[in-house]
């Protein structure tokens, strides 16, 4: 249970994406590929892809999805005093995500603003500090903006390929907060030095070995809950887990492994799954793997399914990221949060993609490998805070600083 008493609840007060508009049919990939589409569909438990533009990339994606939560939950920047962006895809070696988003969304200057990176577990450190931050009273009454925003690619052709993605899920962090207030305090961790998952300085693609890594996130997952069991001792059961979604099967495997842990037969772990865990995975398989996003889009379709039936109800939450690092937590869903998430209507961005070819896909993959887009001076002029309007790249300038506007 909760070792933090007598103090207001913190945690997720709301959720948004944001959302590449094109997305490829994996039925599609499979056909191109020359693999049986039930691979991808059934034996990976994938659907879509979402693919990244020229004029998309984790900027914009983060700027979207956390300009859409501000514009749906009636908070404000001018509220924001810790804004973290956890990226596994960094547009820049120096100069943060954050600062970027600072400047797009016009946070107020008196914030601290960076980029966490561990893989795929940059947006729990981000989230986990945010708590933190709130808990130890720097908060000072202030929201956290922590945005997870990735573009998942692997080589073309390769066995990672149906399982890319693109997207971002932006929270917003807060005491009282109206969706899922956390177990503050009570945490397992987990970590290990992996070489599971990796893309050296340079490679647009990540480098992966990919039934290692399969192996190194269940091991990671039975240290992390064993830590986390051992202070929860007696308390209440998970009415549903969330876990990192690489891709949906992943989140098979992982909870089978969970149940069986608890002391389930493989049997019963696995007729557990469609009440605990399916419900979670709708996003994530319209989406596709978005790498730091991929637990928070599980959250974000569960409770967007089941908000409303699971008021008052505890939540598991897994994040794993490669290298490695991962860490089992839970929180409660808070009572009224489904009549907030109708608000929201979290899922509504994905109604404004639309399908792509394989071969238009293919081709918009070696145009942004070129990369030589310049943006024209007047362009820059576009650029300042707006919520507005939609965030989009328009390349390099002279000297190579990344130009983005508002469209
Ligand atoms: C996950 C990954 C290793 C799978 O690659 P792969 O070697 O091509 O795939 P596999 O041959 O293992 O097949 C995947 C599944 O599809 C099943 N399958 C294969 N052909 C099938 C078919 N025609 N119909 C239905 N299922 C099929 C396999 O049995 C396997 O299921 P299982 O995992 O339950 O045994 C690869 O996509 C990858 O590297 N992904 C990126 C890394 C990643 O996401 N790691 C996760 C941990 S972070």
């Amino acid at each position: 249970m909760s070792v933090r008493h007598g103090f207001p609840p913190i945690g997720i007060d709301a959720i948004a994406l944001g959302v590449p508009r094109r997305f490829v049919e994996l039925s599609e990939l499979a056909e191109a590929r020359g693999v049986a589409p039930s691979k991808y569909l059934t034996g990976l438990g994938t659907r879509r892809m979402a693919i990244a533009a020229p004029e998309e990339d984790p900027i914009t994606l983060a700027a979207n999805a956390a300009r859409r939560l501000f514009l749906r939950s009636g908070a404000s920047p001018a509220d924001i005093g810790l804004c973290v962006v956890g990226t596994e895809t960094a547009v820049d070696h120096s100069k943060p995500a954050a600062s970027f988003l600072h400047g797009l969304l016009g946070l107020p200057s008196a914030c601290r603003v960076f980029e966490a990176k561990h893989a795929c577990f940059g947006g729990t450190a981000g989230l986990l500090n945010a708590v933190d931050w709130i808990a130890s009273g720097s908060a000072r009454g202030r929201a956290a903006l922590v945005v997870c925003s990735d573009v998942a690619r692997y080589a073309l052709g390769s066995a990672g390929e149906p399982t890319q993605g693109a997207g971002a899920v932006a929270l917003l962090v807060r005491e009282r907060p109206r969706l899922l207030a956390l177990e503050v305090g009570q945490t397992g961790s987990y970590a290990r030095d992996v070489y599971d998952f990796w893309r050296p300085l340079h490679h647009k693609e990540a480098l992966v070995d990919g039934h290692f890594s399969v192996q190194c996130y269940l091991d990671a997952l039975a240290g992390a809950y064993g830590e986390w069991r051992r202070q929860d001792g007696d308390g209440e059961p998970l009415a549903r887990t969330c876990y990192h979604v690489p891709y949906g099967k992943m989140a098979r495997k992982a909870h089978r492994h969970r149940r069986m842990i608890d002391g389930l037969t493989e049997q019963a772990a696995d007729e557990s799954f469609a009440v605990e865990v399916e419900p979670s995975l709708d996003l994530p398989a319209r989406i596709g793997n978005i790498y730091t996003g991929s637990l928070y889009l599980a959250l974000a379709s569960l409770l967007s399914a089941q908000a409303r039936d699971l008021e008052g109800k505890r939540i598991g939450l897994f994040s794993y990221g490669s290298g490695s690092c991962a860490e089992f937590f839970a929180g409660r869903v808070v009572p009224e949060a489904g009549a907030l998430v109708a608000a929201l209507e979290i899922d509504a961005p994905l109604a404004e993609c639309h399908h792509t070819p394989v071969a238009e896909y293919e081709a918009l993959r070696r145009n942004d490998e070129a990369a030589d887009r310049r943006p024209a001076p007047e362009d820059a002029e576009r650029g300042g805070a707006s919520l507005d309007r939609r965030a989009v790249y328009l390349g390099l300038d002279s000297s190579e600083r990344r130009v983005y506007a508002n469209a």
